[in-house]
């Protein structure tokens, strides 16, 4: 399988340039630059190699280096950002503050005619963010893009396949960034662009039935994409030798743990249990205001639950867990690197004892996961429902959590997604559900005086959910929401709608 090196220097953007080298259909993976040596670049057969950017400037001893010897191995390399100052730093060029003042936004690109920028129109803009620039190239290398502050936008030596650029590619707000992904690849590393990540899916399905067959393999299932997925996957390689337990923790959206239930069960033949464990979890939560405390009890909880049910089934060979690429990259981002472990189902449990741990999605992107599940047959609302807290509607709920405000919320919720489903919006938002504060305000109903909760409508837009915009949604699907609430949700007596952005807001209300 062709390969690109992402070798990872703490840039915030560098998931985003694997991504954009998989789009074209050719396979990247991320190392943090301390993490790989010469001779493991060798034994990997990279068709091309990209230095990612990052907060450093190269002239700073405690900055990330690398080897020399990286531009004497024949692979052609494209530095991007902090990325191109090293690699025109570790080829012998100077590199310095800039003396103009640092260049951030969107900029105009004036490139030279070659092959890296084949079919971009002389003139486009593309995304800056650098404090240092490059002062003088090596010896056989040339300029081949400046902008009005940046004499050095992009370089090249293209004997020896070297590429720098100061812009970033990668974020969609340089125009033409795709192509010059595209140019890289094809033109300059000679891939095919063979790659897929649905092939992935029959080759798994055939290693694991080699692997697993006839051996107990156990899966926490959420009803959330990525473990559904894993679960699908392994269901076909090694059919009821997979366990799914579905712990139920009464938290749910409305009708969620059923359509899970039959999707599974019914529609593919799972062997399924579900747990509904919806009292326990209210016990253990009466009384409990605080966020904080409400997760870690549910978390406790879930496990607790969970280890119960694995027990009874006795031994198991292997854990298998939804984990996807995003929570296993580690950060070049030096010591303080960590790596994240799959929080939903509340960290691995401690009790079972297991031989090996089976994560079949780890190496792909929740968009790649995606189309695996839709080409396994999933359904388009698993496959494409929105994000949904593991610790569920305790989060949306304020206060107490009690059985009661569960069930308004549930139906508050319901409506409100109805709405917007029927609505049919071009650009929707990319996760919405409402909220149950704790605050209850009078109202009228009839000739009578109600005094019921205010519930808040959330709606937000957003690439990442690191960041959000409040979503301009068409104020009759409002007014429908909020009126049919108030009407067929005895107990809401007023409804609100957020226009907090995150920051300073969070997409979550706890
Ligand atoms: P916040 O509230 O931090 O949420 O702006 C950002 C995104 O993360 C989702 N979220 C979670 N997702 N497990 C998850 O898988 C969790 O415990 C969790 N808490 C928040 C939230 O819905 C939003 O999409």
């Amino acid at each position: 399988m062709e390969k690109i090196l992402v070798l990872d220097f703490g840039g915030q953007y560098n998931q985003l340039i694997a991504r954009r080298v998989r789009e074209q259909h050719v396979y990247a993976e991320i190392r943090p630059y301390d993490r790989i040596t010469i001779s493991d670049i060798k034994k990997e057969n990279y068709k091309g190699i990209i230095l990612t950017g990052g907060p450093n400037s190269v002239y700073d001893p405690a900055s990330p280096h690398y080897d020399p010897k990286l531009l004497d191995l024949s692979i052609p390399i494209l530095g991007i950002c902090y990325g191109a100052q090293l690699l025109a730093y570790l080829a012998g060029g100077e590199i310095a503050a800039a003396e103009n003042g640092s260049e951030y936004g969107k900029t105009l690109l004036k490139v030279k005619d070659h092959m890296l920028f084949r079919d971009i129109p002389a003139e486009s803009i593309c995304w800056m963010s650098h404090t240092d620039f490059i002062k003088a190239l090596p010896q056989g290398f040339r300029v081949i893009a400046k902008t009005e502050k940046c004499p050095c936008a992009a370089f090249c030596s293209d004997a020896k396949r070297l590429y720098g650029i100061q812009f970033h590619p990668e974020v969609t707000h340089t125009a033409f960034g795709r192509q010059i992904f595209h140019q890289f690849l094809f033109s300059v590393c000679g891939c095919s662009g063979d790659w897929d990540a649905r092939d992935y899916a029959g080759r798994i399905i055939e290693e694991y039935r080699k692997k697993y067959a006839g051996k107990k393999v156990l899966l926490a299932l959420s009803g959330g994409v990525d473990s559904s997925v894993a679960a699908i996957l392994l269901h076909k390689a090694i059919g009821k030798d997979l366990v799914c337990v579905f712990v139920d923790h009464g938290l749910l959206r409305k009708g969620e743990g059923d359509f899970v239930e039959d999707t599974f069960r019914r529609t593919f033949g799972v062997n399924l249990i579900r747990v509904n464990a919806g009292e326990r979890f209210l016990k253990r939560l009466a009384g409990i205001r605080e966020p904080e405390q409400k997760r870690r009890i549910i978390g406790e909880e879930f496990i607790r639950v969970f280890e119960e049910e694995a027990k009874k089934i006795g031994h198991v060979h292997a854990l298998a867990q939804g984990t996807i690429y995003p929570d296993v990259i580690e950060s070049g981002k030096g010591a303080s690197a960590v790596i994240k472990s799959h929080h939903n189902v509340g960290g691995l449990p401690g009790v079972i004892s297991f031989d090996e741990l089976v994560e079949p999605l780890r190496d792909f992107f929740k968009d790649e996961v995606r189309s695996i599940g839709t080409m396994l047959g999933l359904p388009n609302e698993l496959v494409w429902r929105q994000p949904f807290p593991g610790p569920g509607l305790a989060v949306r709920i304020l206060g107490e959590i009690t059985e009661e405000k569960i069930r308004l919320l549930q139906d508050a919720d319901a409506v409100f997604r109805e709405e917007i489903a029927g609505a049919q919006m071009e650009h929707g938002p990319d996760q919405y559900f409402a909220v149950l504060t704790d605050a209850r305000t009078v109202g009228v109903m009839g000739d009578a005086r109600t005094y019921g909760y205010v519930a808040a409508l959330r709606a937000v837009s957003t690439d990442d959910f690191m960041t959000a915009e409040w979503t301009r949604l068409p104020f009759d699907v409002l007014e429908r929401a909020s009126s049919r609430i108030t009407n067929e949700v005895s107990g809401v007596s007023r409804v609100v709608y957020d226009i907090s952005s995150k920051p300073p807001a969070t997409v979550e209300w706890e």
